[in-house]
């Protein structure tokens, strides 16, 4: 059974400019379980990247709580983020977020540092996952010879190197044509089918429709969370129950342990 990997509580984030306060998030109450896979969607700050920052442990929130695998992080100190950040957690960026002068095997070895592991061992591991995805024949290129989806390919090399339980990606495919999109999104497929948990921020319906769960947010706040019936049908292992052929919605409400109270409202 699926346990509660995200949980967020009353979550604000309110940035001080001089004299303005800009609310980017209200109050944000979330749980995640783990294998989930969740598409954030909603209009240009709506505060989508705000929360990713918040749940990605690289910023922390003015009030309320974030409990993360059953710890409370909302005021740890930036070392300490900074070390569950390490073990927990994979972030993939619009922009990829490369260096430039190091070859991509570099790049995706560069987070196991703090492992204490040999070159080699950081090597091997680094290799495994680049063929992963695909990039076993690039690891010596740096990322300006590479394309746009190769890039995001060792982007997404680089977050799963750590093995981290949770994978937040911010528009992963924001910046490539619908070919590489569709690529990339089946990567995530994959990574997801392998137990971890994904939440993607997007524009894109299509992107979204991959998803188990659409978030939406407006000015801050849930403004609404469904479900995707279509793929919890075709993917009913990560819940942990079976949903016979023609169920129905009042059938899906009886798989409580998972989804909790849903009505038809929830489902999409
Ligand atoms: N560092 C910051 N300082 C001040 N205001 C900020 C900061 N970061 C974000 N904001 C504000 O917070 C709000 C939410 O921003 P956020 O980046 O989370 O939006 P978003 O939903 O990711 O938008 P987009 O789809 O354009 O990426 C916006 O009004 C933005 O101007
Ligand atoms: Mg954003």
């Amino acid at each position: 059974m699926s346990t509660k990997i995200i949980e967020t509580i009353d979550l604000n984030k309110t940035y001080v400019m001089g004299a303005e306060k800009v609310e980017a998030l209200k109050t944000i109450t979330l749980d995640v379980y783990s294998n989930e896979y969740v598409a954030l969607m909603g209009p240009s700050g709506s505060g989508k990247s705000t929360l990713m920052n918040l749940i990605g442990c690289l910023d922390t929130p003015t009030r309320g709580d974030y409990i993360l695998n059953g710890v409370n992080v909302s005021s740890m100190s930036d070392g300490e983020l900074a070390e569950v950040r390490n073990k927990e957690i994979g972030f993939v960026f619009q922009t990829f977020n490369l260096l430039p002068r190091i070859s991509s095997l570099d790049n995706v070895a560069l987070p196991l540092v703090y492992t204490g592991w040999s070159k080699k061992k950081r090597e091997d591991r680094a290799m495994e996952v680049l063929e992963i995805v695909g990039l076993g024949d690039r690891v010596h290129h740096k990322p300006n010879e590479l394309s746009g989806g190769q890039r995001q390919r060792v982007a997404i090399a680089r977050a799963l190197v750590n093995n981290p339980a949770i994978i937040l990606a911010d528009e992963p495919t924001g910046n490539l044509d619908t070919k590489t999109s569709i690529e990339i999104m089946r990567i995530f497929e994959n990574i997801n089918a392998n137990g971890n948990t994904i939440i993607l921020v997007t524009h894109e319906p299509d992107i979204s429709e991959h998803a188990h769960r659409i978030v939406r947010l407006r000015d801050g706040l849930v403004e609404t969370d469904k479900k995707n019936l279509n793929i919890i049908r075709a993917d009913q292992s990560t819940y942990g129950f079976d949903l016979p052929e023609g169920a129905n919605n009042e059938d899906m409400a009886a798989a409580k342990d998972y989804v909790g109270d849903i009505t038809e409202d929830d489902l999409i």
